[in-house]
């Protein structure tokens, strides 16, 4: 458990070094991340190394105690190589190479740049394989999966599809290139998709030409990882994860990976609309989920955003230490502030750091420094996890194909993980989000959303999952593609029909205008719709999509409450061997969605606060037999309430409290036996 900051000593007057280090070291800062974008002080003529200057400040930290982290600088490489070696720059869909100077703009498969990589990061680990601060390497920055048109990725691309089909008949076959005149007759014809209409290519290469994206990124960090580890087979390895446009298969990537590491920028503006998802916890267990353990924050939010854009409000007092706080009580066992001092020069000097430009420590520096006097009192929770038993499942191909054919204005794939994800952090319970290969049996309720693009080995394990007894959420959009991204001829649900009971008579794409929903069953949810309506003054209400449903068996839940199919089922539930399968045809707001989850890990037997605030957030990591709870105040204002729990029958409940948050409070407490 500690906190870091991120350092760039390339930026700075050498003369500030020292009074840098004994200030980190003072406020209690135990590691820090540098190096990741210094290839130009490096490396400042072909073959002409420069480390003494990272041989100094890392020698300052050794002094003072404080760890280190290294970033493989091949994020930029300097300008002389890209003018030296104009083909290691990226192409993009316009097929002209990129303009250089701003960063990242090399092409990962070029092998003349891999060749300066490899020469860099040797000399790197080399040299600081036998100091014991240098704990570990960053791979790049930020990757996202490759998309680069060049020469080589063409051919990159190629290979991949030759991989994979062996023959062009194949290819043809998969894609049903017999529209539009889309056959192939030779591997020649494959190329990256190029131009400004890409929405009108076919989605079965566009999601196959994604898969390779991200595949090919995945290969470069299999080559820097295999380079490093070779050389220091103790040095911990990552890359700082993000959320981006071209997201590489984050299961793959992190496979050989130490851990995962995540840049951590929760808005510091909270959502004043209602039905507003709330999603900083959503990342974090995203993240954790990963590897399915602990992880880091390599870059944390520590003051307002901006440069590159206008800038965002500055953080509200004790929101730099609460997001802090709450990344640790989702999983994060170190934490990187980004970044020590604000920058001075580039274009992202208005990305706020904890120190201003003008180097007078204020507010948020005060702040940082009690955050780092509170992560050190919670040594005790060294080694524990965070506790899940509903898991939310993400997959990537839903990812790229939800991506690559939008199916309502409004409706993301994320939006609708996020949906789930907020509805039962709403009744403060954990979730961990995996991928559809990691083993369910541990989990009392499976959520998965949208499971657009599927093949057996996920509907086997789906299948199997709900009839030894687990509790299954399907929602829309769900069975609609095989795995090649092209339409089941079969009613929908399609393959998942049968655990369902149920069938799709027809969808309505509704969009944004929110229609009447009505619960069926007297006995659902009532008592929780009305505890909720009565905090939030709503009623069920949906959007964005109506699958029309007819029951095959399945008891219906609820029923549309307007529109043509009035009356007409919109959320089942079925019983499925042991366990139960449920079916939500439509995308309710915040009041249904809590009711019904409520309903569903209330069947499932999962305890929770029945009354927590909107906004407050409930976790719990745990180690043995210890178990820690965690209650985060992610809002504005005061938060007040009498704790009260709802427990399965026969379990005792120990721990009603009056709690009191403060704004951005983080209230932790450890379970009596
Ligand atoms: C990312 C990058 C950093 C920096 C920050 C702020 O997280 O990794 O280098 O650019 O964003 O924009
Ligand atoms: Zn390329």
């Amino acid at each position: 458990m500690r906190i870091g900051v991120d350092y760039y000593p390339e930026q700075w007057d050498r003369s500030l070094w020292e009074k840098d280090v004994a200030m980190m070291k003072d406020a209690g800062v135990k590691v820090v991340r540098m190096g990741e974008f210094a290839w130009s002080r490096l490396e400042p003529q072909e073959g002409k190394y420069d480390f003494s200057w990272l041989d100094e400040i890392i020698g300052l930290f050794e002094k003072a105690g404080i760890e280190v982290f290294l970033g493989a600088p091949t994020n930029t490489p300097p300008l002389w190589l890209y003018e030296k070696y104009p083909e290691v720059i990226q192409v993009g869909k316009d097929g002209s190479p990129v303009s250089i100077g701003i960063r990242g703009h090399r092409c990962l498969n070029s092998p003349v740049y891999r060749g300066f990589c490899k020469k860099i990061i040797k000399k790197m680990v080399s040299r600081y394989k036998d100091w014991t601060s240098v704990i570990g390497y960053q791979i790049d920055n930020e990757l996202e999966a490759n998309h680069c048109c060049c020469p080589v990725c063409q051919q990159e691309f190629r290979k991949f599809i030759r991989e994979k089909y062996k023959n062009i008949d194949e290819v043809n076959k998969a894609y049903g290139n017999s529209v539009w005149s889309g056959e192939y007759s030779d591997f020649s014809q494959i190329g990256p998709p190029f131009g400004p209409h890409q929405t009108w290519l076919n989605p079965s290469y566009m999601l196959d030409f994604n898969r390779y994206a991200s595949k090919s990124t995945v290969e470069y960090v299999e080559f820097q990882r295999k380079l490093i580890h070779d050389m220091d087979s103790k040095a911990l390895i990552t890359t700082n994860n993000w959320l981006c446009e071209n997201m590489p298969d984050f299961y793959d990537m992190f496979e050989k990976l130490d851990f995962v590491s995540y840049d951590n920028y929760p808005a510091t503006l909270l959502p004043e609309d209602k039905e507003s998802l709330y999603s900083h916890a959503f990342h974090l267990d995203l993240m954790r989920g990963i590897k399915e353990k602990n992880f880091w924050i390599m870059e944390q939010l520590s003051g307002p955003l901006g440069g590159w854009a206008p800038m965002s409000q500055t953080l509200q007092p004790g929101m730099l230490k609460g997001y802090s706080l709450q990344a640790i009580a989702h999983g994060a066992d170190t934490v990187v502030h980004f970044r020590w001092r604000t920058a001075v020069s580039g274009a992202e000097m208005f990305w706020h750091g904890l120190i201003d430009q003008s180097n007078v420590p204020g507010r948020r520096f005060e702040e940082f420094q009690e955050l780092c006097r509170t992560v050190d009192e919670w040594r005790e929770l060294e080694g524990s996890t965070p506790e899940s038993q509903v898991a939310i499942i993400y997959g990537s191909d839903q990812e790229y194909a939800f991506k690559i054919q939008p199916q309502v204005e409004g409706m993301h794939y994320f939006t609708q993980l996020k949906a789930y994800h907020d509805a039962f952090a709403s009744l403060g319970i954990g979730v961990d989000i995996v991928d559809a290969r990691s083993d369910l049996s541990k989990y009392k309720v499976v959520v998965a959303p949208t499971l657009f693009v599927t093949d057996r080995e996920m509907v086997d394990k789906l299948d199997a999952y709900a009839k030894r007894g687990g509790r299954l959420v399907l929602t829309n959009r769900s069975g609609v593609k095989d795995d090649n991204n092209r339409c089941i001829m079969s009613p929908l649900p399609s393959v998942f029909a049968d655990m369902a009971g149920v069938h799709v008579e027809e969808y309505d794409a509704i969009g944004k205008r929110w229609q009447k929903l009505h619960i069926s069953q007297a006995a659902w949810l009532l008592q929780d719709k009305r505890m909720w309506a009565e905090r939030q003054g709503d009623e069920l209400a949906c959007q964005l999509w109506c699958d029309i449903l007819e029951s095959d068996g399945a008891e219906v839940l609820a029923r549309y409450g307007e529109n043509f199919y009035e009356g007409r089922a919109a959320i089942t539930a079925n019983q499925y061997g042991a366990g139960e399968v449920y079916y939500v045809g439509t995308v309710m707001n915040r009041c249904g969605m809590v009711s019904l989850m409520s309903e569903i890990i209330r069947k499932a037997g999962i305890s929770h606060i029945e009354n927590l605030p909107f906004g407050v957030e409930h976790t719990v990591r745990r180690k043995g037999k210890d178990r820690w709870h965690f209650l985060f105040n992610n809002t504005s204002s005061n938060q007040e309430f009498e704790m009260r729990w709802r427990l399965p029958a026969g379990m005792r409940n120990n721990y009603d409290e009056a709690i009191c948050l403060l704004p951005f409070e983080m209230k932790m407490w450890k379970e009596e036996d």
